[in-house]
């Protein structure tokens, strides 16, 4: 049995799946081990949407871009930053509530993501394999409408999970100084670190058992920097309640 630092360091993404289904109890075990999370003020502000009904995991793969794991998955969940909850609670106690603050935005995102990565890495230590799906994000309306979220929350991410039909090589990350600076943001070597890193990461993408091919890392982020992101998020943040004031 691996130990928990053992586990998060032997943490890769898993994008096939055997046909297994995984135990009720054993998800139900998992979920709940993931809202252990810390959560800011104990507000808890997320909402995990399983999916089972097979239609809506087809539509939800086309919002996915065809990513066929979404669909082939056992398990899909739709990770949900939530205020409706607080929103509830304002009503029961006759109390206005004052919408639209980013920080609450910030809030409910964090919450929403502490628990996911509990989720994952509780599904690692049971066996499974997960995949994060940050492309629910290509068009969030529709994910609201197929999962039929209320206003002041939306979709951040999905996640497949299920027992990995494919054993992929850890992914190499940064150099731990690259993102652990003492006492202030030293910027000294950084080009030299992200150099390091981007021969590090190339021999792995050319090494590794599947899909080798060379990976330049700096320019890959060049290139995501260098064009916009999803520019439609503000506009859907916005019609969903979250007004970032
Ligand atoms: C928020 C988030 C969204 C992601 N979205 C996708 C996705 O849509 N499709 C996919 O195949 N991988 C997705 N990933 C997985 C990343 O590509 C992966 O974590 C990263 O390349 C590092 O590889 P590793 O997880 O195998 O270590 C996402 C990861 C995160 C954290």
């Amino acid at each position: 049995m691996k130990t928990v630092l053992e586990l998060l360091k032997s943490h890769r993404s898993i994008r096939s799946y055997s046909e297994k289904p995984i135990p009720e109890n054993l998800l139900f075990d998992i979920l709940s081990a993931g809202q252990s999370a810390a959560t800011t003020n104990n507000n808890q502000s997320l909402s995990i949407i399983r999916v089972t009904d097979m239609k809506i995991r087809e539509s939800l793969c086309q919002v996915g871009g065809g990513q066929s794991y979404i669909k082939n998955a056992p398990e899909f969940f739709v990770f949900c930053a939530d205020l409706n909850r607080s929103y509830a609670c304002c009503d029961m106690h006759e109390k206005e509530p004052v919408s639209g603050m980013t920080e609450q935005f910030i809030i409910a995102t964090v919450d929403t993501s502490l628990v996911a990565q509990n989720v994952g890495i509780a599904a690692e230590s049971s066996g499974l394999g997960i995949c994060y799906i940050g492309a629910m994000r290509n068009d969030p309306a529709r994910v609201c409408e197929l999962l039929a979220l209320p206003e002041h929350v939306y979709p951040v991410f999905g996640m497949c999970m299920g027992f990995p039909n494919q054993n992929p090589e850890v992914k190499p990350r940064l150099p731990l100084a690259s993102i652990v600076r003492e006492n202030s943001y030293n910027l000294d070597n950084e080009k030299e670190l992200i150099e390091k890193y981007d021969e590090t990461l190339n021999s792995y993408h050319q090494g590794r058992s599947e899909n080798t091919k060379t990976v330049i890392w700096s320019e890959v982020m060049s290139k995501l920097l260098a064009k916009e992101s999803r520019p439609h998020m503000k506009e859907f943040l916005l019609n969903r309640g979250f007004k970032m004031r």
